[in-house]
């Protein structure tokens, strides 16, 4: 599916592309198939094999209706957090306040499909951990060129990502299942506030 960092979307025969944050030649279509007994625990992750295991067949359902979700959770973001609301408008010139809004904003969609093209390229990577990690890390990294960010608002996303994903897959969102995706959530979300920290260290130098 390519790569979310780069938007280069294009892969090599071999499934591999070559930009910065696949640099160990990481194939962007990781397998995500195949039994419980491929997805073995990694002690960097906060998930077992059998956690990666369920979130990775879960989140085909989000993935199929990808667009949908991203703009639930950015709805429910701007909803509770206007701070952030206020950022995209000076930034990105976009005035979101409704779903409607949102969906007539170019600049702001494509916004969306990042976030999400970065969240499902996280999700069917989980059991490679040193992809996920490079390429999280450089996402957060990427943040550092828009004036006025802060890292910390990274991690806001969290709720509405939940709820994003329980409007998505209504009564087979269990509550064990909604472990799992916080999980998971908070380590996508946490390496990309790690990674702008990196970020910013490494223009501070
Ligand atoms: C609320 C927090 C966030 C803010 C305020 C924010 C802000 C921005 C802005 C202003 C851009 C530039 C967009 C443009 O030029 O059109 C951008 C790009 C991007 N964002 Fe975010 N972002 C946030 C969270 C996230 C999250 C959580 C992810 C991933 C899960 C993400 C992934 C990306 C990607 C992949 C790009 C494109 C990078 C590039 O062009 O170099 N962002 N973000």
């Amino acid at each position: 599916m390519g790569c979310a960092a780069t938007k280069d979307y294009s892969t090599q025969a071999n499934g591999k592309c070559n930009c910065k944050c696949h640099q160990n030649g990481a194939p962007t279509n990781a397998p995500t198939d195949g039994g419980v007994e491929k997805f073995t625990d990694d002690p960097r992750l906060p998930l077992s094999g059998r956690q990666k295991f369920s979130l990775t067949k879960s989140w085909k359902a989000i993935s199929r209706n990808i667009s949908q979700a991203g703009m639930v959770m950015f709805v429910s973001l701007f909803e509770k957090h206007e701070v952030v609301r206020l950022f995209f408008v000076k930034t990105l010139n976009a005035d979101v306040k409704s779903l409607s809004d949102l969906a007539e904003n170019k600049k702001l969609q494509s916004h969306v499909a990042s976030v999400m093209l970065t969240i499902d390229e996280a999700m069917t990577t989980l059991n490679d951990a040193d992809h996920l990690i490079d390429m999280l890390t450089h996402i957060g990294e990427t943040h550092v060129r828009f004036a006025g960010f802060l890292p910390e608002w990274f991690l806001l996303i969290e709720e509405p990502f939940l709820v994003a994903v329980k409007d998505t897959l209504g009564e087979r969102y269990t509550l064990s299942m909604e472990d799992n995706y916080r999980k998971a959530i908070r380590f996508i979300l946490d390496t990309l506030f790690a990674g702008f920290a990196k970020g910013k260290k490494i223009s501070n130098e």
